[in-house]
């Protein structure tokens, strides 16, 4: 019988696209998610094959690891929040370690986790440390930032009368569909190391994102140039989220996201 794919944070935005890629290509999965459970409405695997099995954990209190690791040989580490990455990510690597049995460990990480100084940057830049210096075998993807969280950005911005646009701030947003057919590919393919980046085909600055957001929804909104302070300014003016060189480029644009989930 094939073993199970683990995919930790498979309930989460990039999660859900990957866990029925992953049964599309006749692989059975187990997600760890904190609420676990039974979450039929996110398992649209069926038709194939393959199934899909729900176990409650949580990384970060090191608890329920052990029993979703059983019997697995691929983890796919896609959970994550807004702070304790690098933790929760320390205490998997140790559990996966100690199974004797992972042979690959792919995680999603986040361009510019190497430069910019910033909290949940540096989180993932030690997460990444942590599967490096596993001694799994490993492969890390780097994403841009996802169409998704763009989108809860501007949203929350139009709901001011007037938008604060750092001008340094750029982003390349990607996909998520995009980046979970990567991280299934690199889940099913032989360990890697750290893959070149994947990030979005277009550079916006925020001003950018929040007109398209705007007209999108027939809106208007003054914006207000914010001139963003400290070593993290300075990172974003010098473009240290962004990969410009050596990327693969995903092909679905901003607009074309916004043309799919936005409407007037
Ligand atoms: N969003 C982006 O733009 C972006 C860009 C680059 C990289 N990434 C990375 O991609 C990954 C997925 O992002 P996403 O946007 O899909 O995140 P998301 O929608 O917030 O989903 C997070 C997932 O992680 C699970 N989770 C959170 N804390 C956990 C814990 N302590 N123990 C176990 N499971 C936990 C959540 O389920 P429960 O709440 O049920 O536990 C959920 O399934 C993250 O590692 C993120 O850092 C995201």
């Amino acid at each position: 019988m094939t073993s199970p794919i683990l995919v930790t944070g498979g309930t989460g935005t990039l999660g859900r696209l990957v866990v029925p890629r992953l049964l599309a290509a006749g692989r059975p999965v187990r997600v760890l998610s904190r609420r676990g459970g039974d979450h039929a409405e996110a398992a649209p695997g069926a038709g194939t094959a393959a199934t899909v099995e729900y176990v409650a954990g949580d990384l970060l209190a090191d608890q329920g690891i052990d029993a979703a690791l059983a019997g697995v040989q691929t983890v796919l580490h896609l959970a994550g929040g807004p702070k304790g990455d690098d933790e929760a990510t320390r205490h998997l690597v140790r559990a996966a370690v100690g199974t004797g049995q992972v042979r690959h460990l792919v995680y999603v990480s986040v361009i510019g986790a190497d430069k910019v100084p910033l909290g949940w940057f540096r989180a993932k830049r030690d997460a990444e440390r942590a599967v490096a210096g596993s001694g799994l075998p490993w492969t890390t993807l780097r994403a841009a930032q996802f169409h998704d969280l763009a989108l809860t950005v501007v949203e929350k911005m139009a709901k001011l009368p007037m938008i604060p646009v750092p001008g340094s701030l750029r982003f390349q947003p990607v996909d998520a569909r995009e980046v979970a057919d990567r991280l299934v590919e690199l889940a099913l393919g032989e360990p890697a190391g750290l893959v070149p980046d994947l990030a979005g085909p277009t550079v916006y600055g925020l001003d950018e994102l929040s007109r398209g957001y705007l007209r999108a929804r027939g809106r208007r909104r003054p914006m207000l140039p914010v001139r963003m302070p400290g070593a993290a300014g300075r990172a974003y003016r010098s473009g240290d989220n962004l990969s410009l060189a050596g990327a693969t480029v995903g092909r679905r644009s901003w607009e074309e996201f916004l043309a799919e989930r936005v409407t007037r």
